[in-house]
């Protein structure tokens, strides 16, 4: 990469809460989730090139991806120029891949976001937040929340968003045990449960952590139940993360298996997660801050 090229971080989606109604006739699932993003994530790099798409994975989950023809990072950037109506627009795209993959995290999302901000700047589009989470949406559920990576609320299938106003900023501890979790999968075992249709919630504000803490501990993912029937390592992670001094909240995130625990400060959440590290040396242990001013 070169001084000209673009750099769009790419951060880790956590579902705080995550309530789904029945299924839907186009296959999806009505959905009701808080969801914060975290300083730990992919990064896309985007250079000028002469011509064509280009695509090149590096980090410690490139090998996990799907074909390159597959990556959700081309699908956007094609995306976007058929939007933009500018077949001949060219880059090089480069994505340094540090969150697992088929984990809860939205990663793959992520990276398609990053590539729709990244590919507006360097091509001088003239796109805002909203008309890229809606050239998103076609790509994947979560890419409209992570072209915004704030702190917000999910509905529809997805592609409504709702930036929250006042959300303060979290501390926690992402465990992923290192069973990737396809998220079709996870969906169809809850429609077994025969889900009831959706109450909307009211729009969630808490001007301090305390209250954000509370407030996320009294809700609850209504796809823990069905993926640890599923996948029962996610089951023993909440259990290590609930044993954890300090833990005020632990669940999965999205169809998992990532899970996440609330600290009350940094300090807390860093030992923490050396903690579960050292007596779990086989899960990948990250402590992050969930905040709002990441991309
Ligand atoms: O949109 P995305 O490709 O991430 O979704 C993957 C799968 O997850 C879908 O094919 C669908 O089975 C399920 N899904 C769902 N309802 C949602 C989001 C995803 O049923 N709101």
């Amino acid at each position: 990469m070169t001084g000209q090229a673009i750099r769009e971080f790419a951060p880790a989606k956590v579902n705080l809460s995550l309530n789904v109604g029945p299924l839907q006739a186009d296959g999806y699932h009505p959905v009701d989730s808080l969801v914060v993003f975290a300083d730990w994530g992919d990064v896309i790099f985007a250079e000028p090139a002469p011509e064509g798409l280009h695509l090149s994975v590096s980090g410690a989950h490139a090998a996990a991806l799907e074909s390159e023809a597959e990556n959700l990072v081309l699908k956007a950037a094609y995306a976007l120029r058929a939007a933009a109506g500018r077949p001949e627009l060219s880059a090089r795209i480069v994505l340094e891949k540090a969150l697992p993959v088929a984990a809860g995290l939205g990663g793959g999302s992520a990276d398609a976001a990053a590539t729709l901000r990244a590919l507006c700047h360097l091509w001088e589009l003239d796109f805002g937040a909203r008309q890229l989470a809606e050239i998103g949406s076609v790509l994947g559920s979560d890419v409209p929340a992570c072209v915004y990576s704030r702190p917000l609320l999910m509905r529809g299938r997805g592609e409504r968003v709702s930036p929250l106003l006042a959300w303060p900023d979290l501390h926690g501890v992402v465990v992923n045990p290192g069973v990737p979790v396809a998220t079709g999968p996870v969906f169809a075992a809850y429609d077994k449960t025969e889900p009831q249709a959706l109450v909307p919630g009211a729009m969630p504000i808490a001007g301090h952590g305390d209250a954000a803490v509370t407030l996320t501990a009294a809700l609850k993912n209504d796809l823990q139940t069905p993926a640890i029937a599923m996948v029962p390592e996610i089951g023993t992670v909440l259990d290590a993360l609930e044993g954890l001094p300090g833990c005020r909240v632990a669940r999965m995130s999205g169809s998992g298996a990532s899970c996440f625990g609330l600290f009350d400060d940094e300090p807390d959440a860093r030992t923490a997660a050396d903690e579960v590290a050292a007596q779990n040396p086989s899960w990948l242990v990250q402590p992050v801050k969930f905040a709002s001013a990441l991309v």
